[in-house]
């Protein structure tokens, strides 16, 4: 089965994406599956289309020569156009040569827009949609899914905590027949990172700058620092979990730049260490209690795991007791990751409902 797909925004988790593609051929056919990318909008690149699917060595070339439209140009039947307004993407979307639309633009936490739109868009013309973009999810989950079921498709968004490390899809595979009654998390590697620099010794600021020059902080830190980005991760994870409808009001929120510098150093030295922990808890008469806030963890504390860029996740379960899942956070190819994994999930459902159509 073949999934013609169009990406939305081409930065680093969508290229990593088309690294995988290429690597990872083989074992998508182990599912059933082949891809095309047949359509790329980006600011930077413009509007690239071909229905039979766009080649991949111009793809790569347009890659190495920094989003040029050059090598594009010279690939016979592949159109390329400098438009990547609104309207633009929007008619791209609908268009019959595309199944599904994995939307890897920026995040608005406010709006959501212009992800929001597009992931609107994708679905009201029944197109299945993978984003690795918390605003739109974050902010209008419920409605996404609605459209989505009443037009027979799918909505996936592995991605959006976590990056690759497999969260929502424990909690709707792995973890069905647990009730799942509360959750905390370390979501955010670049606050959990510059505490760990602190608390060895660095000043806030030099430690924020070695985040930056690693990579792992923007110019501005602020999401990061101040816990709005993980602030959206929990409405993610609660919404997706009871359905809780949170919005960011629902979720207090605190971040790391309170802290002196003088207490990170003095828990370390009773064992412990201080963490940005986002949480949700969901009580017997269905009132959910959700915050983010940095937390003083003592020695032995299972989210104490997660070191450095490193995130981790406890689930409170009826059966299991506390389940954690540690593993990486950001990282183009480790979010790209969580696009495949959907992917695979998004082609297996297509699959299995089409043999069942013909049963
Ligand atoms: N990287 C990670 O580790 C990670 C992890 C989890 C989730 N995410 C989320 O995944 C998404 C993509 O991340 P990324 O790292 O790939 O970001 P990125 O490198 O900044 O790429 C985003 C791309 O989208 C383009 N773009 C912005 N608005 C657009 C529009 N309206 N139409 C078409 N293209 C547009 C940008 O162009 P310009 O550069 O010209 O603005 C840029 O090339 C973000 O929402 C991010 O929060 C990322």
């Amino acid at each position: 089965m073949e999934l013609r797909l169009a990406l939305i925004g081409f930065g680093g988790v969508n290229q990593g994406l088309f690294e995988l593609l290429l690597s990872k051929k083989d074992e998508l056919r182990k599912y059933g599956i082949d891809t095309k990318i047949t359509a790329v909008t980006d600011l930077r690149l413009g509007t690239v289309t071909n229905p039979s699917g766009i080649s991949t060595d111009a793809l790569r070339a347009s890659i190495q020569a920094g989003l040029s439209a050059i090598p594009l140009q010279a690939d016979p039947g592949t159109s390329v156009t400098p438009d990547s307004d609104l309207d633009a993407t929007l008619k791209l979307i609908a268009s019959d040569f595309v199944d599904v639309v994995v939307e890897a633009t920026f995040t608005d936490p406010q709006t959501g827009e212009p992800a929001l739109s597009h992931c609107r868009t994708a679905l009201e013309s029944s197109k299945h949609v993978i984003t690795t973009n918390k605003g739109p999810i974050a902010l209008a989950q419920q409605e996404l899914v609605s459209i989505a079921n009443r037009n027979g498709v799918f909505l996936k968004y592995e991605g959006t905590v976590m990056s690759g490390t497999p969260v929502l899809r424990q909690i709707s595979t792995t973890l069905r027949g647990c009730e799942v009654t509360g959750f905390s998390g370390i979501l955010n590697g670049t606050s959990n990172f510059v505490l760990g620099e602190v608390a060895a010794g660095k000043t806030f600021d030099s430690a924020i700058q070695e985040a930056q020059v690693l990579g792992y902080a923007e110019a501005n830190p602020a999401a990061d620092l101040e816990g709005s980005d993980v602030q959206l991760k929990v409405m993610i994870m609660a919404n997706a979990l009871w359905g809780a409808g949170l919005c960011r009001d629902d979720v207090p929120c605190r971040g790391i730049t309170g802290l002196t510098e003088s207490e990170i150093r003095r828990a370390i030295t009773e064992g412990g260490a201080w963490r940005l922990v986002g949480s949700a808890r969901r009580s017997s008469d269905g009132t959910i209690v959700a915050s983010v806030e940095p937390k003083e963890l003592p020695a032995g504390h299972p989210l104490l795991a997660a070191t450095g860029v490193t995130n981790a996740i406890s689930f409170d379960t009826d059966v299991l007791g506390l389940v954690t899942v540690t593993g990486p956070g950001a990282g183009r190819v480790e979010t790209a990751f969580a696009i495949l994994s959907d992917l695979i999930d998004i082609g297996e459902k297509v699959i299995a409902g089409a043999t069942e159509a013909a049963a």
